[in-house]
C-alpha cells in the first residue's frame, strides 16, 4: 500500500520504518527542515534501537519530505505529530489541527485516503479532524465524506520497533467498516506475523498473534489514555507501598515479587524507584483528568498517581539530605539523564527535576549518560551542571552518586574503584537495580527506595 505518515518523531519514524519493512511504500512528512534533511541523508535524529539500521536497508521503500512533497495517490494518511501538555493539563492539539487544515487544503476529491489519528488525542479528535478536513475541502468545492479512524499507539521508547512488530493488540476505532478493512490489510503482516523478522529482532518464542480490536473512535481514544494512566498508577502504587516498606522495615523488592506473581496483578511496572517520566505518562494522565473536569467528574486515583510520582522525585533529595546532612556545597553525580534506558528522550525526565532541585539547594551537580548528554546540553541550557565523559570522571570528587537511569552499563561499573575517587561513598539507587551487598562491601552507604 501507499502510506503517508505525518510527523517523523519517535512514533512517526518507527511506524514508517516498520510499515516499509512489512512491504508498504511509505512517504514521511515533517515540517522540521533539519529533521527531514537528516533523514534524507540516512541520519536518524534520535536514539532508538534498530531504526537507523532498518532505514538503511529500506531506502527504496521509504522517503522523506516537507509538505510540498505530499503525494495525492496515498491510500492511508497516518497522523503522528506531537500532542504536548498545555499549562492547564489539557492536550495541545494545535499540531493535529494544523495537519487537518493542510490535508483539507491539499487533498483532491478522487479516491480520498483514510486518515488515521495515531497521535494520542483527546476524546472527539477523530470527529474534529474529520470536520476540519471536510470544511477546507468544501471551501474548495469538494463535497465528499471524509473518513478518520483512531489507531492509538502503545509502543515504548527504547524498544519501539519490537513493540511495533510484536504488539499485544492493535486498536482501531472507526465508524466505517471500510476504514477498518483497510487498516486490517495494512497491518496484516503483523496481525498474521507473516513477515520475516529482522535479524536483530527475532520473534519471541512465546509470542501469540496480536488481537485486532475494532471499536468506535471514542472508545479507541479512551483506551489509550486509560492504558497509560493505569501503567503510571501501577508504578505510583508500588512507590506508595515502598514508602511504607521503608518505614516498617520491609523490602519492596520482595514485596513487589510477592504481589506481582499473582497473575491478576503481574510483575511488570511494579518497580519501585524514582518514579516514571517521559513524554507520555505525565501528559496523558493530566489530559485524562482535564477531560474528566470538562464533565465535572473527579478522578482521584489519577490525580494521586501524579502526586505520588512528584513526591518520589523529592524523596531522592530527602535521601541525599539525610546521608550528606548539608547539600549546599556538596557535589552530587547523576548516573543517567534519559527518562529510561535505550533512549535519549529527556521529556519529563526525573533527572531534570532532581538536578534542578539540587542546584536550587546549592549543590554542585555532575551528570553522565551514555546517549542523552548532547540532548540535555541543547534542551536544558539553564542547568548549571557539569557533564562528565565517564563514570570515573563523574565519581571523581563527588560526595554522592544517584543512579537515575538504569542503563545496563551502570549495573556492572567498577564501584569499588569509583568509591576510591569519591569524597564520600554515598550512593542512592533510584531504580533499585544495583547489588546492595557488593556496594556495602565496597564501603558505600547504599540507599535504595523502599528497602
Ligand atoms: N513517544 C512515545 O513513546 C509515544 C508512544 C505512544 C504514543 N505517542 C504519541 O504519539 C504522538 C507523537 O509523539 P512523538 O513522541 O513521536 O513526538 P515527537 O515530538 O517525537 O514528533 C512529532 C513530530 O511531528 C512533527 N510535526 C509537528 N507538527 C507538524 C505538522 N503540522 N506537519 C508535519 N510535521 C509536524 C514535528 O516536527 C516532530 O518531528 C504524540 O501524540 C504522543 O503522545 C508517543
Amino acid at each position: 500500500m501507499q502510506i503517508t505518515v505525518i510527523g517523523c518523531g519517535y512514533v512517526g519514524l518507527t511506524t514508517s520504518v516498520a510499515l516499509a519493512y512489512i512491504g508498504h511504500r511509505v512517504h514521511c512528512i515533517d515540517q522540521n527542515q533539519e529533521r527531514v534533511q537528516a533523514l534524507q541523508n540516512g541520519i536518524v535524529p534520535m536514539h532508538e534501537m534498530g531504526v537507523a539500521e532498518l532505514l538503511g536497508q529500506l531506502r527504496d521503500r521509504i522517503s522523506f519530505g516537507r509538505w510540498d512533497s505530499f503525494n495525492l495517490t496515498t491510500e492511508v494518511i497516518i497522523i503522528a505529530v506531537g500532542t504536548p501538555r498545555k499549562d492547564n493539563g489539557e492536550a495541545d492539539t494545535s499540531y493535529v489541527e494544523a495537519v487537518a487544515r493542510e490535508l483539507g487544503q491539499r487533498l483532491s476529491g478522487d479516491g480520498l485516503p483514510i486518515i488515521v489519528n495515531k497521535s494520542t488525542v483527546p476524546i472527539g479528535s477523530a470527529r474534529r479532524v474529520e470536520s476540519v478536513v471536510s470544511y477546507y475541502l468544501k471551501s474548495r468545492g469538494i463535497n465528499i465524506p471524509v473518513t478518520v479512524a483512531s489507531n492509538p499507539e502503545f509502543l515504548r521508547e527504547g524498544v519501539a520497533l519490537y513493540d511495533t512488530f510484536y504488539p499485544d493488540r492493535i486498536v482501531v476505532g472507526a465508524n466505517q467498516g471500510e476504514a477498518i478493512n483497510i487498516l486490517r490489510e495494512m497491518y496484516a503482516p503483523i496481525l498474521e506475523q507473516t513477515f520475516i523478522p529482522p535479524e536483530f529482532l527475532p520473534r519471541p518464542d512465546s509470542y501469540n498473534l496480536p488481537a485486532f480490536i475494532t471499536t468506535t473512535p471514542t472508545s479507541a481514544e479512551l483506551i489509550k489514555y486509560a492504558a497509560n494512566t493505569f501503567l503510571a498508577m501501577k508504578i505510583s502504587y508500588i512507590n506508595e507501598i515502598a514508602g511504607l516498606a521503608e518505614r516498617v522495615g520491609a523490602d519492596i523488592l520482595e514485596v513487589a515479587r510477592g504481589i506481582g506473581l499473582d497473575k491478576r496483578i503481574g510483575v511488570q511496572y511494579l518497580n519501585a524507584g524514582i518514579g516514571w517520566g517521559g513524554s507520555c505518562f505525565g501528559k496523558d494522565v493530566q489530559a485524562l483528568i482535564h477531560t474528566a473536569g470538562q464533565y465535572d467528574y473527579d478522578m482521584p486515583l489519577s490525580s494521586a498517581t501524579i502526586q505520588v510520582n512528584l513526591r518520589q522525585r523529592e524523596e531522592i533529595i530527602r535521601k541525599l539530605q539525610s546521608a550528606l546532612k548539608v547539600l549546599r556545597g556538596s557535589t552530587v553525580g547523576l548516573l543517567g539523564l534519559s527518562f529510561k534506558p535505550g533512549t535519549d528522550d529527556l521529556r519529563d525526565a526525573p533527572s531534570i527535576t532532581v538536578a534542578k532541585r539540587l542546584i536550587e539547594m546549592g549543590a554542585h551537580v555532575k551528570a553522565y549518560d551514555p546517549v542523552a548528554m548532547e540532548n540535555c546540553r541543547k534542551s536544558h541550557p539553564e542547568l548549571d551542571m557539569l557533564y562528565a565523559n565517564s563514570a570515573e570522571e563523574l565519581a571523581h570528587g563527588s560526595d554522592a552518586l544517584v543512579l537515575v537511569t538504569e542503563w545496563k552499563e551502570f549495573l556492572s561499573l567498577p564501584y569499588n574503584q569509583l568509591g576510591k575517587l569519591m569524597r564520600q561513598k554515598v550512593i542512592v539507587d533510584g531504580r533499585n537495580v544495583l547489588d546492595r551487598q557488593l556496594l556495602t562491601e565496597a564501603g558505600f552507604n547504599y540507599i535504595g527506595v523502599g528497602r
